[in-house]
């Protein structure tokens, strides 16, 4: 198993559906302009706790099929408790590594969301399992580019906290702008040159989500962020981090982008 920066605490994987209902929308329109269809089959690579599984079931519906794999058994624990108590027989899930991972059973579309940033070469893992589908297997990924967040007028809070983010991912060897990357990661592969779309949420006012998004996710980084002499516990503040963010863009009648994604999609050659 390659080392995973985020971890499956019961925060982060609480963090992981917070931050999937917060971008749910942006990835199923990604998967439906890709053409995920009724009936098709479906692997899910890096599935987490099951959101995007969740989501391609929905599109493919029961005569379809998703298969979901993750390397960390509690994440996959928790998927499968999901679709049990959402009903969902058509969505199974595997503990396996995207690295070395084999496509036994037929598929239609290879999909994943966040997944390609954390690996060390993701053109060579595509390309190894673009070899192992048939022409015409539909390959789909939405990935972020951190560098885009901001805040109009820049909040120097929201701009201290993207680049404590930013830097602890980095210096953990993410991939932090994965999103512009796709292009070049689908021809490496030897995928055709993908269709491509960047969407981000844009939000404002007291009551948006992007406050305690921005802040859960410097949560599950501050430790590293400490060890790698980045940012202190002290300097951070996390407890109160969301609550001054939300304030200071109040204060400034001001609108908060959080990083966009960037979907990408292609066919296989046939
Ligand atoms: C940011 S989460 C995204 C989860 C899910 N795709 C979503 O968008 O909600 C990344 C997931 O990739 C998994 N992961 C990272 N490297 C992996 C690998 N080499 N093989 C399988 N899973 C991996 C992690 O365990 C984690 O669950």
């Amino acid at each position: 198993m390659n080392t995973y920066v985020l971890g499956h605490s019961d925060p982060e994987v609480q963090r992981l559906e917070n931050q999937a209902r917060f971008i749910g929308d942006l990835t199923d329109d990604i998967l439906r302009r890709a053409g995920l269809a009724p009936g098709m089959r479906v692997l899910d690579l890096g599935c987490g706790t099951g959101d995007v599984s969740f989501l391609a079931a929905s599109l493919v519906g029961a005569g379809g099929s998703v298969l979901g794999i993750d390397q960390a058994p509690g994440a996959i624990e928790k998927a499968r408790g999901r679709a049990t108590l959402a009903h969902l027989d058509q969505v199974r899930f595997e503990v396996g590594s995207v690295a070395d991972y084999q496509i036994v059973e037929p598929v239609d579309a290879v999909v994943g969301r966040l997944i390609l940033l954390h690996l060390p070469d993701p053109a060579a893992t595509l390309q190894r399992l673009a070899a192992q589908t048939k022409p015409g297997t539909l390959f789909v990924f939405h990935e972020m580019d951190m560098s885009t967040a901001r805040s109009m007028p820049e909040a120097p809070l929201c701009a201290q906290g993207m680049r404590w983010i930013y830097q602890t991912f980095r210096r953990a060897g993410v991939e932090t702008d994965m999103g512009s990357k796709l292009y070049t990661t689908f021809r490496r592969a030897g995928l055709p040159d993908p269709q491509m779309l960047l969407s981000a949420r844009f939000e404002a006012g007291p009551d948006s989500f992007a406050y305690q998004y921005l802040t859960e996710v410097l949560r599950t980084l501050l430790p590293l962020a400490e060890r790698s002499g980045i940012a202190s516990a002290a300097e951070v503040g996390i407890d109160t981090f969301a609550d001054r963010l939300r304030n200071e863009v109040l204060a400034l009648d001001g609108v908060l982008q959080p990083p966009a994604f960037i979907g990408a999609w292609a066919r296989t050659r046939t």
